[in-house]
């Protein structure tokens, strides 16, 4: 692999066996730090959508489906890559992935690279598929591993695409973090060769910039989830792990979803997912306007899940009957269509985008 053996720890990718209970205890310190995070205002807020009073369609008329990469998706959200690794942890993917398959919404894994070195694991992350064996599927692993790591992750977690994140930022301020990088855009290009399955590109809350997209389109990505700041945010949790918190100062560091696909390319040949601070059934959609083919979620996913099955059911569907209902409101019949709409960028999001070139 292109970082070798002593490759990225990410979000609880590991070497030696020694490793394994402190990545397990990784994995549920994620989740409790996570949801300890109070969910502010981003950048969503400066995306007003354009009301037009005689403008919205029937809402029986809307088609939710939208196209990302060769994959046609039921709905234009997802749950994004979170966790597995430990008991808590899977009786987590196990209630996310029943809500998946009850409401038809793609569902990813947590990192699942855990599961290669400590084989003991695989359950919290095969109960993803188990559980879901139509949905559509999405493993996860951490740049720096190798092509052959990532295969075994598709095959582990019997995944039709593979979530590869980039995590930089996460990895400077993790006490056991990762500290060689230069070896990342080969380890890009490996996985994506032999993954076996299209691989999505993504950030953990640090944004993908117009200059990192135009890379991973020459490196034969097809789908990026931009994975802005804005929502969970890896600096703090990585921060509040170490004994003296000296990085406290790099929370909200890097670009949101919004700012990264208004600066985002048309011509790029790329279809982008929107992630990082997607709050509401609202944030989707002004995802989709900006440009999404879809909206991943973590955070308030992982809130729904911790109510259990039935309280995942239920806000899956109501996120996918409001999402429905808001493109009525906005008079777009198609995921696509969404594009069209107008809307006001406000704020300090248009004084980035400016800075940013963008008119
Ligand atoms: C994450 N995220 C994440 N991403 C990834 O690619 N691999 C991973 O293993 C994890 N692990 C993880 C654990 C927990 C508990 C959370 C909340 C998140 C990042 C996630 O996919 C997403 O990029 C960010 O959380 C931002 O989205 P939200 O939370 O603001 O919706």
């Amino acid at each position: 692999g292109a970082a070798g053996a002593s490759a990225s720890r990410g979000m609880g990718d590991g070497a030696s066996a020694q490793q394994d209970t402190f990545r397990a205890a990784r994995k549920d310190e994620h989740v409790a730090l996570a949801r300890a995070q109070e969910i502010h205002r981003n950048d969503f807020d400066c995306v007003a959508p354009i009301h037009h009073a005689l403008g919205a369609c029937d809402v029986a008329a809307v088609d939710l489906s939208t196209q990302v990469g060769p994959f046609t998706w039921p709905v234009p959200f997802y749950i994004n890559g979170m966790t597995g690794g430990t008991e808590a942890t899977g009786r987590i993917n196990r209630v996310l992935a029943i809500a998946a398959r009850e409401v038809g919404v793609p569902m990813a894994s947590g990192s699942a690279s855990v599961a290669l070195d400590d084989p003991a694991t695989a359950s919290s992350f095969t109960v993803i598929r188990e559980e879901n064996p139509r949905g559509f599927v999405m493993g996860n692993i951490g740049v720096g591993r190798s092509g052959a790591d990532a295969r075994r992750v598709v095959e582990l977690v019997g995944a039709d695409a593979l979530q590869l994140h980039l995590n930089a930022g996460q990895e400077i301020v993790m006490p056991e973090g990762e500290r060689e990088f230069s070896g990342w855009r080969a380890s890009v290009e490996e996985i994506v060769a032999q993954a076996g399955v299209p691989v999505i590109v993504k950030e953990v809350g640090f944004g993908i910039s117009r200059e990192t997209q135009r890379v991973l389109a020459d490196l034969g990505v097809q789908v990026v989830d931009v994975g802005g700041v804005g929502g969970t945010d890896f600096a703090r949790i990585e921060n509040s792990r170490r004994e003296a918190g000296e990085y406290s100062y790099l929370a909200g560091f890097g670009q949101s979803a919004a700012l990264c696909l208004i600066e985002a390319e048309a011509g790029s040949g790329l279809d982008l997912l929107a992630s990082g601070g997607v709050r509401t059934p609202l944030d989707v959609v002004r995802s989709l306007i900006l440009g999404a083919r879809a909206a991943g979620v973590a955070r308030q996913f992982l809130e729904l899940a911790v109510q259990g099955e039935e309280a995942a059911v239920a806000g899956l569907r109501s996120w996918r009957d409001q999402v429905r209902a808001l493109l009525a409101l906005l008079g777009a019949q198609t995921v696509s269509a969404a594009r069209h709409c107008q809307v006001l960028i406000t704020g300090e999001l248009a004084e980035r985008a400016r800075l940013r070139g963008v008119d």
